[in-house]
């Protein structure tokens, strides 16, 4: 009786090991080439350089224009728009992954909830929707280009009553 109970703790101990390294795993997943502490929490992918030097200096109207004819095919981007094939981006710097209740978001982007869209997780997912989030039901190449990422990101910062601060160099 003894022994099985002892061999039903050690079971319960690898369970909860278990549970824990996949949880740990998922999250570590879910950071990609996001710099976390100066270091990268996994390498980012070849020919990607961050954009969010350049969101400062960047062309919003370039941005505006690429946003208007690329993402609103799929995305409305004023202040209450509906969802489309994606959801409305109004306000979407800093805004955690997944908020519109009314949008049924892939698993992929759901558990990220506790995050941000920073500048960072934005420039990341824009490079490569399905490597910062595989499984996103975003189908959509990615940005390669660095100044258009920025571009980009630069007009999503202007979708908002109170623009968030730009990202320092
Ligand atoms: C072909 C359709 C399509 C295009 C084009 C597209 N998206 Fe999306 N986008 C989606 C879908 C669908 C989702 C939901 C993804 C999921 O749940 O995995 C999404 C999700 C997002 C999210 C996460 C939103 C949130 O509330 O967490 C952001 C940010 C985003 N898209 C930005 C963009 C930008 C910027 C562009 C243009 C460069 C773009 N998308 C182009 C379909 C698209």
């Amino acid at each position: 009786m003894r022994i099985y109970r002892l061999a039903k703790t050690a079971a319960c101990a690898a369970v909860v090991l278990a549970l824990g390294l996949s949880a740990g795993m998922a999250q570590a997943g879910t950071y990609h080439y996001i710099k976390e502490n100066g270091k990268f929490m996994v390498p980012p992918p070849a020919g990607w350089t961050s954009s969010v030097p350049l969101i400062a200096t960047a062309n919003v109207a370039k941005g505006e224009a690429y946003a208007k004819s690329t993402c609103g095919a799929c995305h409305t981007l004023n202040e209450g728009g509906g969802t489309r094939f994606g959801p409305n981006l109004w306000n979407i710097v800093d805004r955690p992954h997944a908020h519109i209740t009314s949008f049924n978001y892939s698993s992929a982007i759901k558990s990220m909830k506790m995050r941000p869209w920073s500048y960072q997780e934005l420039d990341s997912f824009l490079f490569a929707p399905q490597i910062h989030a595989p499984g996103t039901r975003m189908p959509f190449a990615g940005i390669k280009d660095t100044q258009t990422r920025a571009d980009v990101i630069a007009y999503l910062r202007t979708l908002s009553n109170h623009p968030k601060p730009l990202p320092k160099k």
